[in-house]
């Protein structure tokens, strides 16, 4: 099959690539490098840097393709709320334009990559797909906002439509910006280089931390699974965990005792998020097989930026004089 990824340099996308190559598959993919890394893709997938938004390249790329994972956004929830506009005009925009372009080429399956964080703050817990979303962050809004323009737009057009709301991903290639860094790779780094973990509040919010081949699984089914058409369906690791078992358990992976810093709870916080499966199980026979340890000491021995400063490695290398 010939596939699409925009935003195919990103840390969930350049794992799909590189996947779907390895199965065989052709595979290019858009980015604009905002956040990505083009080195972290197999040779064989073809990469094209430009906007999601840019509809002659879009008309370009699109030929032949027989499915498009929609990938492509801006992911920070913090930074949406000091930059709504930017969000609305790549994460919304960025879809409506994609869904323009297929129309206008004629390609019939899109896959977009949604989020578990519209789910906000419920009560119960697990949340399935039925439940009214609480819209906490303009990046919420945005993801929620971008499956029902494409479920809209795909009726009109005869295009199917998938949205997977995927939890807390991470697994190794994992970007660590200095502003606003995802939550594993951040505490990682800070213990193994012997930093202050900061836990906000009691440190038992807990969210659902899902290992990048579970989240690689989903999207391949996904993008070829048939009776799936406008289906919203969760992506996670069904496990609850909360920060303080995040950072222990980090800690136990490492090798290393983290240091812990309490501050003060952060208002309008979630404090309980985890995915109900069965749907995923259903429609994409999808069964999470990482477990949170594995997939954080695969994340240690995988990502070099880490498996360089394992204390095991740091010993053998002799200090400079
Ligand atoms: N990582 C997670 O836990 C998670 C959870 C839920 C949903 N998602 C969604 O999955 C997708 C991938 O997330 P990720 O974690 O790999 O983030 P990422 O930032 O690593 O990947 C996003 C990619 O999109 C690219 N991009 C941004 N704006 C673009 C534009 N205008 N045109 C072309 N490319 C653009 C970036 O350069 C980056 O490579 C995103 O849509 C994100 O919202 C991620």
């Amino acid at each position: 099959m010939n596939y699409l990824i925009t935003g195919g340099a990103g840390f969930i996308g350049h794992h799909l690539a590189n996947r779907l190559v390895a199965q065989g598959h052709h595979v290019r993919v858009l980015d604009d490098l905002s956040a990505g890394d083009p080195s972290l893709l197999n040779e064989q997938v073809l990469f094209t840097r430009g906007d999601v938004r840019d509809q002659p390249k879009l008309w370009t790329l699109l030929h032949n393709i027989d499915c498009v994972y929609h990938l492509a956004a801006k992911v920070s929830l913090p930074q949406s709320v000091l930059y709504p506009r930017d969000y609305n005009d790549v994460n919304v925009g960025g879809t409506v334009c994609l869904m323009e372009a297929m129309r206008a080429v004629g390609v019939k399956r899109v896959v977009l990559a949604s989020s578990g964080t519209i789910y906000g703050d419920q009560k119960r817990q697990p949340v399935d797909e039925d439940v009214v979303p609480e819209l906490l962050t303009p990046y919420a809004v945005s993801k929620f906002a971008s499956e029902h323009y494409m479920f809209t737009l795909g009726i009109h057009y005869g295009i199917e439509t998938v949205a997977l709301r995927i939890f807390n991903a991470y697994g190794p290639g994992q970007a660590l910006p200095p502003a606003y860094p995802p939550v594993v790779p951040q505490v990682m780094n800070q213990v193994l280089n012997g930093g202050t973990v900061v836990v906000f509040g009691s440190g038992r919010q807990t969210r659902d931390y899902v290992y990048i081949d579970d989240v690689v699984d989903a999207l391949i089914e996904a993008g070829h699974r048939e009776g799936i058409d406008r289906q919203v369906i969760n992506v996670g690791s069904g496990t609850e965990t909360s920060v303080l078992e995040l950072v222990e358990a980090i800690g136990e992976v490492t090798g290393r005792t983290p240091h812990v810093l309490r501050n003060e709870e952060q208002s309008g916080g979630v404090r309980r998020l985890v995915a109900d499966l069965e749907k995923a199980q259903r429609l994409l026979n999808y069964e999470p097989q990482v477990s949170l340890k594995e997939g954080l000491a695969r994340t240690l021995a995988l990502d070099v930026r880490f498996s360089r400063m394992r204390p095991s490695l740091r010993a053998d290398v002799p200090s400079t004089p």
